[in-house]
This record gives C-alpha cells, structure tokens and sequence, in this order.
C-alpha cells in the first residue's frame, strides 16, 4: 500500500498565493511511486491549480462539496463538477462537522457522492476533548466510522482512505491543540480495523488506508509513520510551510523504505 501524505490547506492563501506556493512545492517534491503526495486547496484555486499540477508528483483533493450532481442548491459545487480536477476529497473534517454542523447524514451522502463519480473520500472521524475525557472514545470512532460508510458496500470500502483526526489534537482556532500520543493513535486505528473487519470481513479492512491527522509536524511525523497501521499523514498547518511539508515527504519516503527491506 502507498503512503499518502496530504496537505489541508484550509481557508488559507489567495489563488495567486496558491498557485506560487504549488510552483515551489513542485520544484521541491520528488515523484515517489510508493508515496502519494496531495494537497487540498480552497475551491477557488482548484481550477488553477489543476490546470498547473504534474499529478505524477501530487495531485489534488476539495475540503468540501455539496453530494448533489446538479440543480437549484445555490452557493454550492457538486462532486461532478470537481470530477476533472480532483483526485480526492476531504470528507466529514471535524471542523465542516462542528463548526458548519455536518451530520452523519450529510457526510454519509458525500461519501457515497464521491464514490459515484469517482473520487477517493477520505474520511475524517475523531472524538472531541470532552468525549475524550469521558471515555467516549472507541463509541465516536465506531458511530462515526459505521456512520459515514453506512451506503458503502465491501467492494467500495476499497476506494475510500479513513484519517483519525481527533479534535482536541488538530491545531489552530483558539486553544492550542494538545499532541496526540503513538500509542494512543495506534489504538485507535487498531480499533478502526476492528470494526472495518466485523462489518466488511478481514482482507478488505486490511487493504484501507488509515491516516493520522492533528498537528503534524516534521518533528513528529516519523513517530506515527512507525506505526503499524499507519498508512500516512493528513497535515494541516504543517502543511502551509513548504520545509516542512516537503521535510514530511522525506521521512515517509524513508520510512517506507525501511519498511519494505525488513
Ligand atoms: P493540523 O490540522 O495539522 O493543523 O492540526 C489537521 C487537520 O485539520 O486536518
């Protein structure tokens, strides 16, 4: 399995800024066959940046859509338009979640969207600090996770990349955001798997990628590649810094090689 590595760039940069910080990230970045490098720019510089990407190097993702193909929904963009410019879409982030008030529902709508036409929905699920504090956490990982596949059928589950991302650990807004520790990541995809395998059977939980996402720096991004079911990053402000980013790139890249030699 390849090991993705995938920059949210979130409300940030103009298409001007965009575009240019692109130029410099494709100049930087090596174009690995076992390592998937995305990025995930505002809708509006998703035209642009489409038209200026070499794919082999990376490639695309939206951070939202509406699951509707077409029609009266105004101030929306659907998945069909986004079909020619994207490889992937973000679904289900816990900030289109608790701040635009996403549901179960919703998110399960664009996940079987994204399917339909094509594209690979990686879906973000992750429990809030309170939830945490109150053990809720492996109950949030299952209702999210079984939620927001509950359309998709065990040949699809193959087409769709999970991140757990939990809230309390993704930077930004107005706290500083906790550091999630390998050991609890790792349990938390090894609870992920788990429920893929009750509900999908093993051989196809096992072909899922699992992503980790909440401040993810060069720092600490190899202490999570390390583990055992991690198949890569989802980055957030990590990614803005095109060293970093790039840094981040570098150690899957050596991970994975050392992986593949033992
Ligand atoms: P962060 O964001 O890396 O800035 O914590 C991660 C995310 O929200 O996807």
């Amino acid at each position: 399995m390849k090991t993705y590595i995938i920059g949210n760039w979130k409300m940030n940069f103009t298409v001007g800024e965009s575009s240019l910080y692109l130029h410099k990230l494709l100049q930087k970045v090596h174009a690995y066959r076992d390592i998937e490098v995305v990025v995930s720019p505002s809708l509006v510089a998703i035209q642009t940046l489409s038209l200026q990407t070499d794919r082999r190097k990376i490639k695309l993702a939206a951070q939202n859509f509406y699951h509707r193909d077409f029609g009266a929904y105004t101030g929306e963009v659907s998945i069909s338009q986004l079909r020619s410019l994207v490889d992937y879409v973000i679904v289900g982030h816990s900030e289109r979640r608790y701040i635009f008030n996403e549901s179960d529902k919703d998110i399960r709508a664009k996940v079987s969207a994204a399917i339909r036409d094509g594209l690979t929905p990686i879906l973000c699920i992750g429990e809030t600090d309170t939830e945490r504090m109150f053990g809720e956490t492996a109950d949030v990982i299952r209702d999210q996770l079984l939620g927001g596949l509950q359309e998709v059928s065990a040949e699809d589950l193959t087409k769709c990349i999970i991140a757990y991302e939990p809230v309390w650990a993704i930077s930004g807004h107005d706290k500083a955001a906790k550091i999630a520790s390998p050991l609890d990541v790792e349990d938390a995809f090894k609870l992920i798997r788990g429920v893929l395998k009750d509900t999908y059977g093993k051989s196809v939980s096992e072909d899922i990628p699992l992503l980790f996402g909440g401040s993810v720096k060069s720092t600490n991004a190899e202490s999570y590649l390390m583990l055992d079911n991690c198949n890569g990053l989802l980055i957030g402000g990590a990614s803005l810094i095109a060293p970093e980013f790039t840094d981040i790139i570098e150690i899957a890249k050596r991970v994975k090689d050392g992986r593949t030699k033992n």
